[in-house]
């Protein structure tokens, strides 16, 4: 068992990304509605917000709401939906006492007004905190980032303010949802399943991935610990090899 002293001494991953998945699985289990496993993923989530910031993680981005989850039937999104706005009623006091700063990417106004609204506020309630920032990805399609972004610049090269040989990584980078955001170094997703689905595609080119076989409501503190020292355990050589490296 590590403590989070131990683990501070190694390097942290500086943006924490998570892919919460398993929440149906896990109430299946039980005999429960699918709904019931989104209840309990919302207090592993709040637990896992508070593990990071005490931490020291400088970003945490979960995928709350992919764009492909609009499909799921209307009482799951409608339940996904009032789980959002009740945690950000609730969780604003926590995230000041903590001094985090909530963040959104994705089409967020596409969600129902009164989610857009309270999300919203929570954003620029927490604007001036200084800690972690806590980034929920909501609406979210890493295609329909890039489209969106291609599509921003192209006006750009239309209108004569870019120039097409003066494209590079940086321009790409500001016209994304996480302009002001790192790039991600580790990348988290649970529930056994070994894919990306949809998520920062632009952002994790470089990122280290982990897999664990738990259910996203029965991801831990000691789950977290251990998926940082295996990421401390990591030689990330960026295309260069381990001699150049030392
Ligand atoms: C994946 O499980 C989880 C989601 C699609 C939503 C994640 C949402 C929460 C944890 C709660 C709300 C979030 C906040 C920030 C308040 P799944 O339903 O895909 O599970 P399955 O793969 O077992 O079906």
């Amino acid at each position: 068992m590590y403590t989070f002293e131990e683990l501070k001494k190694g390097a942290l991953p500086k943006h924490l990304a998570i892919i919460m998945d398993g929440n149906g699985r896990w109430a299946k289990q039980r005999g429960k509605l699918r709904v019931f496993g989104h209840e309990n993923g919302v207090k592993a989530v709040r637990e896992t917000v508070e593990n990071c910031a005490k931490l020291g993680i400088d970003c945490l981005t979960l995928y709350a709401f992919s764009t492909e989850n609009w499909n799921r039937p209307k009482l799951e999104v409608d339940t996904l939906m009032r789980l959002l706005v009740a945690s950000l009623k609730k969780e604003l006091k926590t995230l000041n006492k903590n001094n985090i700063r909530l963040n959104a990417i994705g089409n967020i106004s596409s969600l129902p007004k009164k989610a857009h609204k309270e999300l919203l506020e929570v954003i620029e309630k927490t604007g001036k905190n200084t800690g972690m920032t806590l980034t929920l990805a909501l609406s979210y399609g890493a295609r329909e980032e890039l489209k969106t972004a291609v599509q921003q610049i192209c006006a750009k090269v239309k209108n004569n303010i870019i120039s097409p040989e003066n494209i590079d990584e940086t321009i790409i980078n500001n016209h994304l949802y996480t302009q002001n955001l790192p790039d991600v170094d580790l990348l988290i997703r649970t529930s056994g399943e070994h894919r990306i689905s949809n998520f920062l595609l632009w952002q994790i080119a470089y990122a280290e991935l982990y897999f664990i076989d738990v259910f996203w409501p029965d991801f831990s503190e000691q789950h977290l610990v251990e998926a940082i020292i295996n990421y401390q355990n990591r030689e990330r050589r960026f295309g260069k090899t381990s001699e150049q490296l030392n």
